[in-house]
């Protein structure tokens, strides 16, 4: 059964893009991650089986820059719009951009950087901030330690609750992703009939149905669009 739709709830779906301002590279633009590697040797089980320090090395050097990354307008806009709105981001991006820029409530769909785990099932994790994890850096029940991401192949984590925060939202923002990896990208499809649905990013490729497409750069975008659903709601709020 669909939830209700709320008519303050705002649930933001973003990608690398909203980082992009901020000096993370994307994936599949020109000077993507995916163009300099392949995601099968860093980015998967049998990567991580067959040559584990490489993958390490690739996730030390993706956190040690994140570490050192600030929010930018985006983010910042983003968090602005829980003055007056209940917001949910769920982010495929595992940089904490959002956490530092404020926004409260952050589902991580792909796991997170400042965090590792072991390689055991019962996947205890640890904060490592902007670290390295070595070769030999173990978990306490004995395990190599590995980065907390989601790999290619592996499931996509806290899914139906992200379902279900975009099928209850009044707003669907969607930022900086190229909806190309599933099931992230079937979010988009879970949202309300009525919802108003607004794409943000510098190009797309199947707009999804419904959506409203606003072609720039997140951080010079989302600063007015953000003031400007504040500003409805406290018309909305004023007219209630
Ligand atoms: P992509 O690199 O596939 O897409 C980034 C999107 O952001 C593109 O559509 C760009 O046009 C857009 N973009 C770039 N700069 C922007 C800016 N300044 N403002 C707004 N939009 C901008 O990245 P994702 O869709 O996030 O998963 O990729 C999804 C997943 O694929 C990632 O989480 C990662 C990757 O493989 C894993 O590693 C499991």
């Amino acid at each position: 059964m669909k939830p209700d739709i709320q008519p303050n709830k705002i649930a933001v779906l973003t990608g690398a893009g909203v980082s992009a301002e901020s000096g993370l590279p994307t994936f599949r633009d020109s000077h993507g991650l995916w163009n300099s590697y392949s995601w099968e040797q860093v980015a998967s089980p049998e990567g991580w089986r067959v040559r584990p320090a490489a993958v390490l090395e690739f996730y030390n050097e993706r956190r040690r820059q994140a570490w050192l990354a600030s929010p930018n307008a985006g983010h910042e806009a983003i968090a602005s719009l829980e003055a007056a709105f209940e917001v949910v981001v769920i982010t495929q991006n595992v940089d904490e951009l959002h956490e530092r820029a404020g926004s409260k409530h952050v589902i991580h769909l792909h796991g997170e950087l400042a965090y590792a785990r072991g390689t055991s099932e019962a996947r205890k994790r640890y904060r490592i901030d902007g670290e390295p994890i070595t070769m030999g850096q173990l978990c306490e029940d004995g395990t190599q330690l590995r980065p907390d991401i989601v790999w290619f192949g592996e499931e996509v984590q806290f899914f139906e609750e992200a379902c279900s925060h975009v099928a209850g939202a009044a707003r669907v923002l969607v930022v900086g992703t190229s909806l190309s990896v599933f099931p992230a990208a079937s979010l988009v499809t879970m949202a309300g009939a009525r919802a108003q649905k607004v794409l943000v990013s510098l190009e797309v490729e199947r707009l999804p149905p419904g959506f409203e497409f606003l072609r720039g750069r997140a951080a010079e975008v989302l600063p007015a669009l953000a003031a400007k659903w504040l500003e409805d709601e406290r018309v909305r709020i004023a007219q209630a």
